[in-house]
């Protein structure tokens, strides 16, 4: 008989998440500039735009037609707009018009693909990008407080299938990362808390300090005191890189998984409430 052929093999991955205001002001060259770190030629983009957030930001569209106009190494092909919230992770039918996309455009994996949105767009349009050519990359722009704290940053991507939540997905870290303040400006108030649920849910499980942050500054954060908020987004996406980083087991393997204290319930009641109570909301139950 024949030994078995044994192989081992490592990869490392670095990310960055950045954080910036008026990210597509012409006057920015953050977003230009992470493309050409990348590549210093053209890189075709397909821009992915959450409704809800071309909504809030009408003039969003334009100015990402005018920024790639003016910087010549960013290949605009279309910035399609999908069905915000967890309606995108619920209907198939916006993975195959991603998909679609890729193809008719000739995505290919020196391409990117640009999600914009909040948590529910971002973990579907991603999914569609990680399947397409095994994975075609990523670059994320979360825009609720809860995908700017927890779920862009993180290194998992999922849509809905057979009724059960984040049934189908990858583990497929983003390129890049990048947090605009100025669209959390126009969220409705429940998802402006309902993200802080994370915030509250690392700060128990990982800092004490940060703990009580989150605890004096309550008032100001339901308040919607825009420092207060940043720092609290800033701590809880550094808490949760460090710990996919050093935590030994970013892919989830093994079956302690600190992170998802709350989500057990969270992902239950999500589901049983046809998807009325917000991720946030219903992890904030969980806890
Ligand atoms: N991949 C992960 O590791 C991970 C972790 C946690 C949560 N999640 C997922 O994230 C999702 C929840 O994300 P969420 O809390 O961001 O909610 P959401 O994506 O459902 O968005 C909530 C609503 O806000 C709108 N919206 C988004 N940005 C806006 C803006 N700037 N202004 C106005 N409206 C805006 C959306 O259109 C939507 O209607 C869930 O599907 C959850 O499973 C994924």
């Amino acid at each position: 008989m024949y030994k078995p052929i044994e192989q081992d093999f490592k990869i490392s991955y670095q990310y960055k998440l950045h954080f910036t205001e008026g990210l597509f002001d012409v006057r920015n060259s953050l977003f230009r500039d992470i493309i050409r770190d990348y590549k210093d030629e053209p890189v075709k983009l397909l821009f992915v735009v959450d409704s809800g957030v071309s909504k809030a930001h009408p003039t969003l569209l334009s100015a990402i037609g005018s920024y790639c106009e003016k910087y010549k190494n960013l290949v605009h092909t279309e910035s399609l707009v999908v069905q915000g919230g967890e309606t995108s992770k619920n209907n198939e039918a916006y993975v195959t018009a991603i998909l679609k996309a890729i193809n008719d455009y000739a995505i290919c994996r020196h391409s990117f693909v640009v999600a914009i949105g909040g948590g529910a767009v971002i973990d579907m349009v991603g999914f569609a990008a990680a399947i397409a050519h095994r994975g075609v990359k990523l670059i994320r722009i979360p825009t609720t407080v809860l995908s700017q704290n927890d779920s862009a940053v993180g290194v998992k991507n999922s849509v809905n299938y057979f009724g059960k939540k984040n049934f189908i997905g990858t583990f497929a870290p983003a390129y890049a990362i990048i947090n605009d303040v100025n669209f959390l400006t126009t969220l409705e108030q429940r998802d402006w808390i309902a993200g802080i649920s994370e915030a509250l849910k690392v700060a128990l499980i990982k800092d004490a300090v940060f703990f009580k942050y989150v605890e004096e500054n309550a008032e100001k954060l339901r308040n919607r005191d825009m420092e207060a908020m940043q720092y609290t987004i800033y701590r809880c996406a550094e808490i949760h890189m460090d710990h996919i980083a050093q935590g030994g087991d970013p892919f989830e393997s093994g079956s302690s998984r600190p992170l998802d204290f709350g989500h057990w319930s969270a992902h239950k009641l999500e589901q049983m409430t046809n998807y009325e109570l917000r991720h946030g909301e219903a992890v904030a139950k969980g806890i």
